[in-house]
Order: C-alpha cells, then sequence, then structure tokens
C-alpha cells in the first residue's frame, strides 16, 4: 500500500467564512459590519432572530452582537438565540449587544441610574485580548442607561468606566466577549484596534477582503451563472453601472452588451467619457443610443417638476426597451451580427441576463438577506428599467458598500472622474432647469455647470461635497455688462456636504473661489450676468430645486 497523501484543501474564499453582525436595531448594526470590511474581513448583516442552526451553516469565523436603542428587560427587545453562545464562535456583544450576553449568561443587568452618553474615560486592561497593545486610559463613546452590573458566569471584567464598572468583559475559553462601548464610531479613537484585536487575534481572521479578491470571487460566480448566455447593462454614466458593467466584462467578455442611453440632460463631457470609457478603453460592447431629440421634445412644454421626472424616466424606459428588443430580433434574424443605426458597435444577440448596480444598502433597505435570489425592484440606478423584462438579473455588487465599489472601480482601473462621481440624479439637469427643459436654457446651464465643476475640482474641493452644481431658475434679472444693460439669467450656485442625503449643510466654499465661479460664469456664458449662492440647508430645503 502506499502512502496516503492529504490533498491540499483550498482556502475558502473571505466570503465563505463571514463574520455575522446581528442587527439588534438601530444604526449601528450596519456601521459595525463596514468597520469590520474596513479590517479586510468580510462582515454580513443578519437578523437578530437568526438560528444558531442557521448560524452554523453559515461557517461564520464570528459573531458580532450590535448596540440597539431598547432595555434587554423591555417587552419585545431584541432577543438572540442562546444557542449561539455554545457554538463555539468567537463572540463579541456590543454595548445592547453585551447586555444580552450578560443576562444570557449568568450575569446581570441593571438600570443603576448613571447613564452615560458621548465620551467616557476608559481603564482597560492591557493583558485582556481586546485591548492588548492599547493604552490603559483611553476613551470610549458610550450611549447606555442600562449598566452590566455583573459579568457572565466564568467571565473577567477587563474594562471599566466611572460610571460603569464592568465596560467589557471576556471569557477566552469560550471565546465569548463583551464591551459596553462603542468600538465602530470614530469617537472611540482606538475602537477599530479593538475590533482587529478581536477579529485578528480572537477570531483568526485573516485580512484577505480586497478589491482583488472581491473582483476574482465576483467574476467566477458572474461565471457561473451567465456560462455562455448574453448580458445587457444600462449604463448611466454613474458609479455603480459602470463598476457593475466592467465586472461582468472581465467575467465573459463581449457576451456582455452595454446599452447607453445618451438622453441630452447629462453634464458637458459626460456622455463622450461614458463611450470613451467603456468603447475606447474598454473595448466593451456598446450602443450608444443618442435619444437627445426625443428627450428634448417629449419634456416640450412640460414645466412641473414631477412631471418632468415621470417624462424622463417613462422615455428611458421606452429606448431601453426598444434597443433591447432590437437587439433580440436581430439574434433571431442574423445570430452574431452587429446591427447598424443608432448603435456604434453592437455586437447582437437575445440576452437572458440584465445587469443590475444593487448595491448592498439596497439589500438591507428593502430587508433582504445578500444570499437570497433578486426580483427586479422598483428603485434602481439608471433611469428606471422596465418592471415586466423576462430577464434574470446579474447584481455584481449586492455585497458592497458604496466606498467599497468605489475601491473595486479603482482596482478596475475606472478613471478617477468615473469611480468618484458625485451623486447625479436620473432627470439630470432637468430637474436643475426651474420650468421648461429647452435647447437653449440646456445650453446655458451646461456651460455654467462645467465652469462651476472645474473650479471646484481645482480647488481640491470635489470629494469633500457631496454634490455641487448650478441650477438654472425660471426668471431673469437686469444686468450692465460693458455699457450695456442686459437682461439675462442668473445662476445659482449650489453645494452640500452631507452623509446620505437625508440631511445636508450648505458648504462654506472660500470667498476667493465663490469669485471666480461667479467672474467666470458671467464673462464666460454670455447670457448669465448674475450668479447667486443657495445657502439653505435640508431640511427645510432639499438638495435639488426640483
Ligand atoms: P433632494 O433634492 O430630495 O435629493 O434633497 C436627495 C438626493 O437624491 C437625488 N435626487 C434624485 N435622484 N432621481 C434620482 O436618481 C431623482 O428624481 C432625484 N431627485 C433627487 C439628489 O441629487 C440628491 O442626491
Amino acid at each position: 500500500m502506499g502512502e496516503v497523501v492529504a490533498l491540499p484543501v483550498p482556502e475558502p474564499g473571505p466570503e465563505e467564512r463571514p463574520v455575522l453582525v446581528l442587527d439588534c436595531g438601530g444604526q449601528y448594526a450596519q456601521l459595525i459590519a463596514r468597520r469590520v470590511r474596513e479590517c479586510r474581513v468580510y462582515s454580513e448583516l443578519v437578523p437578530h432572530s437568526i438560528s444558531a442552526a442557521e448560524a452554523r451553516t453559515r461557517n461564520p469565523r464570528a459573531l458580532v452582537l450590535s448596540g440597539g436603542p431598547a432595555s434587554v428587560y423591555a417587552a419585545g427587545a431584541p432577543r438572540v438565540d442562546p444557542g449561539l453562545f455554545s457554538l463555539g464562535v468567537p463572540t463579541l456583544g456590543i454595548c445592547y449587544g453585551m447586555q444580552l450576553m450578560a443576562q444570557e449568561l449568568g450575569g446581570a443587568v441593571e438600570r443603576t441610574g448613571v447613564s452615560e452618553f458621548g465620551k467616557t474615560e476608559v481603564r482597560a486592561e492591557a493583558e485582556s485580548e481586546l485591548f492588548a497593545g492599547l493604552p490603559v486610559e483611553q476613551t470610549g463613546w458610550m450611549s447606555h442607561r442600562d449598566s452590566v452590573t455583573a459579568p457572565p458566569a466564568g467571565a473577567r471584567v477587563t474594562a471599566g468606566s466611572p460610571a460603569a464598572p464592568i465596560a467589557a468583559f471576556e471569557d477566552s475559553e469560550r471565546r465569548l466577549y463583551g464591551i459596553q462601548f462603542h468600538p465602530e464610531v470614530v469617537h472611540t479613537p482606538h475602537g477599530q484596534e479593538v475590533l482587529k484585536n478581536f477579529l485578528y487575534a480572537v477570531a483568526d481572521a485573516p485580512p484577505t477582503w480586497t478589491a482583488a479578491a472581491v473582483i476574482e470571487e465576483q467574476v467566477e460566480r458572474i461565471r457561473a451563472q451567465v456560462g455562455s448566455e448574453r448580458v445587457l447593462c444600462a449604463l448611466s454614466g454613474g458609479v455603480d453601472s459602470a463598476v457593475a458593467a466592467l465586472l461582468v466584462h472581465k467575467a465573459v467578455g463581449d457576451q456582455l452588451v452595454c446599452v447607453f442611453v445618451d438622453h441630452g440632460l447629462l453634464r458637458k463631457d459626460e456622455a463622450a467619457q461614458v463611450v470613451e470609457t467603456f468603447e475606447g478603453h474598454f473595448h466593451v460592447p456598446l450602443v450608444h443610443v443618442e435619444a437627445q431629440e426625443r428627450f428634448l421634445s417629449r419634456l416640450d412644454g412640460v414645466a412641473d417638476p414631477e412631471a418632468k421626472r415621470k417624462a424622463v424616466g417613462e422615455e428611458f424606459i421606452r429606448v431601453f426597451e426598444e434597443e433591447s428588443q432590437r437587439m433580440q430580433a436581430g439574434a433571431r434574424a442574423k445570430p452574431g451580427r452587429p446591427r447598424s443605426g443608432a448603435a456604434q458597435s453592437a455586437p447582437s444577440g437575445a440576452a437572458r441576463f440584465l445587469v443590475q448596480g444593487t448595491l448592498y444598502s439596497d439589500v438591507i433597505e428593502s430587508g433582504g438577506d445578500a444570499s437570497v435570489a433578486a426580483t427586479i425592484k422598483s428603485h434602481h440606478n439608471v433611469g428606471g428599467l422596465p418592471e415586466d423584462m423576462e430577464m434574470e438579473l446579474v447584481e455584481p455588487l449586492r455585497l458592497l458598500f458604496k466606498d467599497e465599489v468605489r475601491r473595486v472601480g479603482e482596482e478596475l482601473g475606472l478613471p478617477e472622474r468615473m469611480v468618484w462621481r458625485q451623486p447625479f440624479p436620473g432627470p439630470g439637469l432637468a430637474i436643475r432647469i426651474i420650468g421648461e427643459v429647452t435647447r437653449e436654457r440646456l445650453e446655458i446651464l451646461r456651460e455654467a455647470d462645467a465652469i462651476l465643476q472645474e473650479e471646484i475640482r481645482r480647488a481640491g474641493l470635489y470629494r469633500e461635497l457631496w454634490q455641487s452644481f448650478a441650477v438654472l431658475p425660471a426668471i431673469r434679472s437686469v444686468g450692465v455688462q460693458g455699457d450695456e444693460r442686459t437682461y439675462g439669467y442668473p445662476i445659482v450656485v449650489r453645494a452640500v456636504t452631507s452623509d446620505d442625503a437625508m440631511t445636508a449643510d450648505w458648504a462654506r466654499l472660500p470667498y476667493d473661489l465663490l469669485e471666480t465661479i461667479s467672474s467666470r460664469i458671467v464673462n464666460e456664458v454670455p447670457a448669465v450676468n448674475r450668479v447667486v449662492l443657495d445657502v439653505t440647508s435640508k431640511p427645510p430645503s432639499t438638495i435639488e430645486w426640483e
């Protein structure tokens, strides 16, 4: 008998060994998942109600119980399956999560009458696993009314604060850890290191979840899903659809056809940039539909903001549908032959799959599980896609947060301008021209906006601002230019900072920059004789003017 040689066992991909973050309420859970991923360990959000058996099937590296606004004693407070603590999987409870652990595992949680909110001085034991290598005295961001008053049986206390003598505990044997303050928030200066200690040292999770690894993994998945079928993708000019398209192209090459509907409402040079990037640089088969005239005539006489949105959205769907039907028909008539017409280079072929740039935040928002099969949703990244298209979805960004999409885009070689493009509404400039959209007014706004963008970039502020753009109101005002009185258009400068567009503050742009923007716009755009600044936050205003 020969010697038995063990075959090498392939290393599991990072996504096969996730860190599962149990969502116990509030905004904390999502932030924890992002922080874990920043440590290059793949993590997913799951409901707190996940059973121990279900969790085990995911083969997790670790579990994290998030914070949450409830009291563990409140009726209906989120609970977790106590079986989770016997899985032998390293588990970290944060704030409410810690209190749940204490309650379930033989400790005690009480309302001591002393609450802690905000920055708090914490004394941590240097010998503890969570705080190894960190200063003994450190600041932790707290937000709690209840406190753990006895740690779980077998756990030792590893940190304390004036109001919470048990601010952290650990049971190295059972690999159960609790922390009262929030390591995920920026106000806890050593928080990320605490997470790293937990992930790398306790849970033995390697930092392998990188943009390159994401690309490799997704390329494999897309190939497995798509096989030799054709795939269709609508490009919008935004980062999500661009990265999704490039991933699919990397996976299945020319089986992908991108459709770029140029509705004529993009900013200056944007359409050319999409064509140059995809067709010129990446050699992605692209149908460039020049539908500017169609959209303009559809918008003729439409002044109401919602009516404009509807007009653009419906027209977009119509054009996209026509193009895809033409391709499907072309495929039946002459397989593999490019069609002429609006298309510049269009390999035809019936497409069975449709690419969609759904992000992980969309998945979370719709209460979905990242592993659940997708259906077409009514909110999407492109101007709106037909609801009844009989195509299967390919969603290569379904596991990614926006900043991760950008990193993947950079890794794929997408130009900086596209990777870091500020959010731009689907109806485009149509909702930044107050009232009726005409060719003349589009041209004025596009030129003024281009100057504004150029100066914001030159000042190094483009990435700092959530959005910065020009608006053309439906009024005229008197000016004097040279020896003449003019009756021209004003341009509004709108620049905001924001994290999520739900609220926003007007950006305090430097006066010198505003001066340059103003004088360049009135000098270079003949129809404009006045530039004004929008100094309203959201609420009460919205970011867009329409
Ligand atoms: P508001 O103006 O409501 O905008 O403060 C919040 C964010 O949404 C964007 N926005 C849109 N995006 N279609 C889109 O795709 C739209 O009709 C639309 N309207 C507003 C806006 O640019 C901002 O980022």
